[in-house]
């Protein structure tokens, strides 16, 4: 199977993910795109020898269905079987969802359904939580929503930042994100779970 991952930013989910595609894993990556041009991650994913791509979103202002389409012709030409957003930053029409469904997946650093959206790690850290996570889910319209394939829970020390949450959370997205890849690439849909 053929795997496109879209980044935003240093790209080190992407690079776990890609990293974990060897040997007899049924999905290889075909490409990493991203929104900005200047993403570190494109050049990581380079030197791993991966073909890359970005659209830049800002000339697009707003216009997030042009913006798709320029994304969706790089995407097209890859011929991906499966799209991973790793640390992608823009929100995805319905339009360009509803043509991914049941071959998107997204990671996201909190235990959904908690605190969807945002700065995950303060809000956890705000109400007390004793711990936190992440969550790998199938894309649908609705933010951060999906049907769940995946979570990873860490435990909140107390006297964390929300920065020291994020870096123990981020660890194990490492781990959770190239398990989950590899299950939903068998055809495997039963939810991974790490701790
Ligand atoms: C991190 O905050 C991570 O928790 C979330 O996206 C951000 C950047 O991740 N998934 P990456 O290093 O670009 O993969």
């Amino acid at each position: 199977l053929r795997v496109a991952i879209l980044i935003s930013g240093g790209g080190s989910n992407m690079l776990a993910l890609v990293r974990s595609m060897t040997g007899d894993h049924p999905a290889r990556p075909v490409l990493v795109a991203s929104n900005d041009p200047g993403a570190a991650g494109l050049a990581r994913a380079a030197e791993l020898g991966v073909p890359t791509a970005a659209v830049d979103h800002r000339p697009f202002r707003g216009d997030r269905a042009a913006f798709e389409a320029a994304l969706s012709e790089k995407l097209d030409a890859a011929r991906p079987d499966i799209l991973c957003l790793a640390g992608f930053m823009r929100i995805l029409t319905p339009g360009f969802v509803a043509g991914w469904e049941g071959r998107m997946l997204n990671i996201h650093p909190s235990l959904l359904p908690l605190y969807p959206g945002l700065d995950t790690h303060a809000r956890a850290l705000a109400a007390g939580d004793t711990e936190a996570g992440c969550t790998v889910h199938e894309v649908t319209a609705a933010l951060d929503d999906g049907p769940l394939l995946g979570q990873a829970r860490v435990p909140v020390v107390p006297d964390d930042t929300p920065a020291d949450l994020a870096a123990r959370v981020l660890t194990m997205e490492h781990r959770l994100y190239p398990a989950v890849l590899r299950r939903f690439a068998s055809g495997d849909r039963s939810p991974v779970h790490l701790s």
